[in-house]
């Protein structure tokens, strides 16, 4: 978020005094479109590099003696025909139609994950495998700009960093969440900080460091990598969660924008400008602190 001094006051229909304000740096928006974007070419293309082998492993041993499968989704034949299957921790549930067994009415196949779900559509490795590093590099390259300039720009100091204020914000944080209630506001508010800062600065690079411990080139220069995470297999487990925990914020960020008010977010993610609230009677006005 930029400080600048041309904020612009605007009388409503309903009277209210709301300010426009410029709210998000080019970086951040150039930076938050390309890794959307991204991530939307490497779920999909991760889906279909998972499909060759839907089992997922913790450990570093392996053999007919071991059991150390966490999440298996498959397909077997019942009294009733072929069914999808996906076992979680040993626990058994029937995604017929979704994981395991699905496709077009009569013409169903086994397959981890279902057609719409993965690039390319057919199953399709080495095209999937394209995809998925070409957009890895993108999104590890936007990630480090993002970094630079919210560096020198101060984005990450002001807007996300987390103060002792925020800590004591945080119940009440909680509650106008849950009540819906949104204030809009030029600073981030403490669950908007924890969730962005949680992908920005642990899942995302997560992301990465077990994406890499995955090749085996970076294997032979960084044996270590592969080792602290323990081991390949943990190490997919490891990615496959994030994505599960990206696709979950993924979805509560949509809703928490249609709650708050699309038109407004968008904007501002968009053009960097952002209606803020009029200021309440009793507000005394106050510099915003950098
Ligand atoms: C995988 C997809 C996405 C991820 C990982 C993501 C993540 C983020 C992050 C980390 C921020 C904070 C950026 C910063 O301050 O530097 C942010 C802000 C924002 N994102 Fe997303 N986003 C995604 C998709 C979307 C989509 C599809 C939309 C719109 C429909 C959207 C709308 C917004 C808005 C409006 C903000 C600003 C929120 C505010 O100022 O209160 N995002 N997003």
């Amino acid at each position: 978020m930029d400080t600048v001094a041309n904020d612009q006051s605007a009388p409503r229909a309903d009277g209210k005094d709301t300010t426009l304000i410029y709210r998000q740096s080019r970086w951040t928006r150039l930076t938050h479109w390309i890794w959307a974007f991204s991530l939307f070419f490497m779920l999909l293309s991760g889906l279909q590099i998972f499909n060759a082998r839907p089992q997922l492993y913790i450990g570093k041993q392996s053999g007919f003696e071991f059991n150390n499968t966490i999440l298996q989704i498959g397909a077997e034949n019942t009294a009733t025909g072929p069914r999808g299957f996906t076992e979680i921790f040993g626990h058994r549930f029937d995604t017929t139609g979704v994981l395991g067994w699905s496709g077009p009415p009569g013409q169903e196949t086994p397959r981890g994950f279902p057609a719409w779900a993965t690039i390319p559509s057919y199953y399709d490795l080495g095209t999937a495998r394209v995809v998925h590093f070409f957009f890895a590099w993108i999104l590890t390259s936007t990630l480090l700009v993002w970094l630079i300039a919210g560096l020198i720009n101060g984005h990450i100091r002001r807007d996300l960093a987390p103060r002792v204020s925020d800590l004591r914000k945080l119940p009440r944080d909680i509650v106008d969440h849950a009540k819906l209630k949104f204030h809009h506001t030029r600073e981030y508010n403490t669950l908007q900080k924890m969730a962005y800062g949680g992908v920005l600065f642990v899942l995302l690079p997560l992301m990465i460091i077990t994406g890499l411990a995955m090749s085996p080139s970076m294997n032979s220069v960084l044996p270590w990598l592969n080792e602290i995470l323990g081991g390949r297999q943990t190490a997919r487990t490891i990615h496959f969660t994030v994505m599960v925990l990206l696709v979950l914020f993924f979805v509560i960020h949509i809703l928490m924008i249609l709650a708050a008010g699309p038109i407004n977010e968008l904007r501002s993610i968009i053009t960097g400008w952002y209606r803020t609230d009029p200021p309440a009677k009793h507000d005394q006005p106050t510099e915003r602190s950098a």
